[in-house]
C-alpha cells in the first residue's frame, strides 16, 4: 500500500519485450520498464522464440527491481501480482508467469493472470482518466487484430478478428519484401507519407457482408506480385508509393469495419489498441470517420501501444477488484481465448 491506495506488480513477457511496472490503484503508473530484444531479433528478420526466452530469463529480474526502485516503493510494499498468461510464445510466457509466481509466494501476495489483449485495450484507462466501458475496441497488433465489444472492465465478446495474417504481421511482412527492416510498422508508416496511395492499388478484402473478420495474407503477395511484375518489366519501383497503397488497403477495411461495429452495437466511443495503433495514418482515418458518425476516440501514446506491463498491471487491478485471483498452479496458454 502506498497512502492506504493499493499497488500492483506487473510482469510481461509474452513476445520480445521483458517488461515490468508499479502500478498505483490500476490507472497510475508509478514505473513502467520495458527492455526491448528488438535489436536482437533484427538480425533474423523477425522473433526467434528461443532466444526471446533466454533473453527473458537473463533480464526479468533486473527489470523487475528496476521497476520496484523507480516506483519509490519497496517489495514489502507491493500488494498484488500481475503477469500476462497467454497468449503470446510458450516459452517466453513461461519467464513472466514462473518469476510472478516466485514473487508471490515468496511475499505472500495474491496472483492475477491477465489476457495480454485485455491487457492492450487497458492501456487506454492509464491515458484517459475518464474512459469507462462500454465502447468498441480495436486490438491491432503483431499478433492479434480483433474488434471487441467491451460491456465492463472484466467483460468483453470478440466480434471479429483475423483469419489469416495479423495487422502488424501483414505490416512487417511487406517491409520485409520492400527490403525495409524488423520491425516493419513504424518503418512503413514512416515511407508512406513520402508516397502516394493511389499510385499502386491494392484489394480491399472485405470478406462476406457483415463480416468482422479480417484477411491480410493477400496482400503480402500482392505486393510481391507488384514487385516481381514490375522488375521483370524493368520499371522502377517507388516503394513510398507501395508502403503508402498497401497502408491505404488495409487501412480502409480496418477504419470501415470497426466504425460499423460501433455504429451497430450502439456505441458511442472508440478505444484503438496495440502495437499498430501507434500508426499515424491509422490513427488520422479513425480521427476523421469518428468525427463524421459523432463517435469518441481514444488510444494510447506509442510506448503504451506496444507490449509493456503498465497495461498488465491495469487490467490485474480490475480483476483483483472483481475477486478473480488465480492459484499458483495458472499455466502459460499460447492461444488463450478472450
Ligand atoms: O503490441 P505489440 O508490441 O506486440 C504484439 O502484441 O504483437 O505490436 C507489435 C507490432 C509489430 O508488428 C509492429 O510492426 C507494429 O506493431 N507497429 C506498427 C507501428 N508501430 C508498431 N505498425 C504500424 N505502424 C506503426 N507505427
Ligand atoms: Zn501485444
Amino acid at each position: 500500500m502506498k497512502d492506504g491506495k493499493l499497488l500492483t506488480l506487473a510482469i510481461e513477457s509474452s513476445c520480445d519485450e521483458t517488461a515490468a511496472a508499479v502500478m498505483l490503484e490500476g490507472r497510475c503508473s508509478l514505473s513502467n520498464i520495458i527492455s526491448s530484444q528488438i535489436d536482437i531479433h533484427k538480425l533474423y528478420g523477425g522473433v526467434v522464440p528461443e532466444i526471446a526466452s533466454r533473453h527473458h530469463l537473463d533480464n526479468v529480474n533486473r527489470v523487475v527491481g528496476q521497476a520496484i526502485d523507480e516506483a519509490g516503493v519497496t517489495f514489502e510494499d507491493i500488494d498484488i501480482i500481475g503477469v500476462t498468461y497467454g497468449p503470446g510464445l510458450v516459452g517466453a510466457l513461461l519467464i513472466g508467469l514462473a518469476t510472478a509466481k516466485a514473487y508471490a509466494l515468496a511475499g505472500d501476495k495474491p496472483l492475477i493472470g491477465v489476457h495480454h489483449i485485455q491487457g492492450h485495450i487497458c492501456a487506454n484507462y492509464i491515458e484517459h482518466k475518464e474512459l469507462k466501458p462500454p465502447f468498441m475496441a480495436l486490438v491491432i497488433s503483431g499478433g492479434h487484430t480483433n474488434i471487441v465489444e467491451v460491456t465492463d472492465y472484466n467483460k468483453c465478446h470478440v466480434l471479429g478478428g483475423t483469419r489469416d495474417d495479423a495487422a502488424g504481421e501483414a505490416y512487417d511482412k511487406v517491409a520485409r519484401v520492400l527490403g525495409l527492416g524488423y520491425p516493419g510498422g513504424p518503418l512503413i508508416d514512416k515511407l508512406a507519407r513520402e508516397g502516394n496511395p493511389e499510385a499502386v492499388q491494392f484489394k480491399r478484402v472485405f470478406l462476406e457482408k457483415g463480416s468482422l473478420d479480417f484477411s491480410f495474407s493477400g496482400i503480402k503477395t500482392g505486393v510481391l506480385n507488384y514487385i516481381n511484375s514490375e522488375e521483370q518489366a524493368d520499371r522502377e519501383i517507388n516503394t513510398a508509393d507501395v508502403a503508402a497503397g498497401f497502408q491505404a488497403a488495409v487501412l480502409e477495411v480496418i477504419v470501415t469495419k470497426t466504425v460499423r461495429a460501433a455504429i451497430d452495437m450502439n456505441k458511442d466511443k472508440i478505444v484503438l489498441a496495440g502495437g499498430v495503433a501507434a500508426n499515424s495514418r491509422l490513427r488520422e482515418m479513425f480521427e476523421e470517420e469518428c468525427d463524421k458518425n459523432h463517435l469518441k476516440l481514444y488510444y494510447p501514446s506509442p510506448v503504451l501501444c506496444t507490449d509493456n506491463a503498465a497495461m498488465i498491471g491495469c487490467a490485474a487491478y480490475y480483476k483483483y477488484m472483481a475477486g478473480e485471483v488465480s492459484d499458483l498452479t495458472l499455466d502459460a496458454i499460447p492461444n488463450l481465448k478472450l
